[in-house]
């Protein structure tokens, strides 16, 4: 079965010294790894210190919020894989809604992304998810299967077992209005189609799929009982410490 993945988004959040207390405050509260992968994805100016403070063979693995798909060159203010896995990174988050809308990323530059990452042993977890006047004109499945085929075109299965999807509704984001359990589970379970059909069936039985959209330790239980859950991407949930270690302690829900 598909080990629950907890991913703390920081987004433009903590510094670098803020990155290490935090890391303290959350080993202080969870000494042992919880029956769950986690990983957080501070920015990048806080990524080697939290590197440190993580040490070698922490259960929190590292993450990064965005990269470019080119390795080096004439990018101002582009981070590239090579960059990232040499600090330690061993996930990046590509095309967060954020990305989508607030810096006009499309599907073509995060299917780049998607293949720089791969290229240099970084796991992709590639947001997708619908604004809520594609919700309400019925255009969800739509949307988010179109996110995804153009964003993983051209991936081999082997690919995929390196890819993880986060369903992310562009309305729940930030708004402390989260998807109920049944209107995550409804998309969870057509994206797992959608890779099944585009792919295969192992893949899409392996593939790990995240919700995300005002997570928080009220409502991450509920979200993780369904077996087509596999975890959480967390933002404003995931600054806190207390709140974070809460969240980590409700994902070692036993899976079948
Ligand atoms: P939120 O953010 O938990 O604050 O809604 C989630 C995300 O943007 O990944």
């Amino acid at each position: 079965m598909r080990r629950h993945l907890i991913v703390g988004n920081w987004k433009m959040n903590k510094t670098a010294s803020e990155a290490v207390a935090f890391i303290r405050d959350v080993r202080e509260r969870m000494p042992a790894s919880p029956h769950a992968d986690v990983v957080i994805a501070p920015p990048f100016t806080a990524l080697e210190s939290a590197r440190n403070a993580l040490g070698p063979s922490s259960w929190i693995g590292l993450g990064a919020q965005n990269i470019h798909w080119e390795t080096h060159g004439a990018f101002t203010g582009e981070v590239s894989a090579p960059m990232l896995r040499e600090l330690g990174c061993r996930y990046v988050i590509v095309g967060h809604s954020e990305r989508r809308t607030l810096f006009g990323e499309r599907d073509e530059a995060i299917q780049k992304k998607v293949q720089a990452a791969l290229k240099h042993g970084l796991s992709p977890i590639l947001c997708v998810g619908e604004s809520l006047t594609d919700r309400e004109a019925g255009r969800t499945e739509s949307v988010v299967t179109a996110q995804i085929s153009n964003s993983l075109t051209g991936l081999t299965r082997g690919d995929l077992a390196n890819v993880t999807i986060a369903y992310e509704p562009v309305w729940a984001i930030g708004t402390g209005r989260a998807a109920t359990t049944e209107q995550a589970v409804t998309v969870h379970r057509l994206i797992r189609l959608f890779v099944e059909a585009g792919w295969n069936r192992e893949t899409a039985s392996a593939i790990r799929i995240l919700y995300g959209g005002s997570v928080t330790p009220q409502n991450v239980e509920s979200l993780l009982a369904s077996d087509a859950i596999d975890g959480a991407l967390v933002g404003g949930a995931c600054l806190n410490p207390d709140s974070f270690a809460t969240i980590l302690r409700l994902a070692q829900i036993p899976r079948a």
